[in-house]
């Protein structure tokens, strides 16, 4: 086992696209890589095809059923909203040490690299006290941390990172995922969080041609 948790700088910013990408690239290899994503939001059963749990399913050359969707992510809601909201729309309010009991059963039974994909960015709620960072931090494994390359990123990048760094969890690499438009080449915006993050390495996922990428990253995180 050689687990890393994968938050992100917010939603919609990669985790999903990174995860599937590092599993895949591993696999390939011929090196066993899995993923769960323990909590699902904005889930319904007519959607189950594209939902997150289905895009790790396929990297990992599984098959795509209600049941193997159940299987990595048994926390799920229908409302798109943070799990805090969306638990409470259903009359349901999220306990963590269930879902870190989910995890270290998954994390102890992977025979390689398995990566947690987390909800949203580090600091969502879960529920009325707990945030992701509490999630992270219970697990206590290194983080995968995943960011756009968007105007803006730049703040939102060194202020997760400080929320992080201010409980003391490792962060393994810094993963800028390329978004749809940028301001500036993707290298520029790495040297920038570089500069005040000194010591965390940046990965670069670019839009096209990045089998090379991912299979650098997935050895990076072999070795880690
Ligand atoms: N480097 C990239 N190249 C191409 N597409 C990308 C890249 N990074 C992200 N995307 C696309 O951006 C969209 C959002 O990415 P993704 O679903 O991975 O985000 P997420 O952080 O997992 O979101 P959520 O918080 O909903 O889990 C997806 O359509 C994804 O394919
Ligand atoms: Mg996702």
């Amino acid at each position: 086992m050689k687990p890393f948790f994968v938050t992100a700088t917010g939603t919609d910013v990669g985790k999903t696209y990174v995860t599937a990408g590092i599993i895949r690239a591993a696999r390939q290899a011929n090196r066993p890589a899995g993923a769960i994503k323990p909590i699902l939001s904005g889930y319904s059963q007519a959607t189950a095809a594209s939902s997150d749990a289905a895009i790790l399913l396929d990297a990992m050359g599984k098959r795509v059923t209600l049941k193997s969707i159940a299987a990595i992510a048994p926390w799920r809601y229908f409302a798109p909203l943070s799990p805090d909201m969306a638990a409470a729309r259903e009359g349901r309010s999220l306990h963590l040490p269930d879902v870190l009991t989910f995890c270290h059963a998954a994390i102890q039974s992977a025979p390689g690299l398995i990566l947690v994909e987390g909800v949203g960015g580090a600091m969502v709620p879960l529920n009325a006290t707990q945030t992701v960072r509490d999630w992270i931090f219970a697990l206590n494994i290194p983080v995968l941390l995943v960011a756009g390359s968007y105007l803006g990123t730049i703040s939102h990048s060194l202020a997760t990172a400080a929320a992080l760094s201010a409980q003391n969890i490792p962060i393994a690499a810094i993963v800028i995922s390329e978004s749809e438009t940028s301001p500036v080449p993707l290298e520029e915006t790495a040297a920038a969080i570089a500069n005040f993050l000194p010591g965390i390495p940046t990965h670069l996922i670019p839009r096209h041609l990045n089998n090379i990428s991912f299979a650098n990253l997935a050895q990076f995180l072999e070795a880690f």
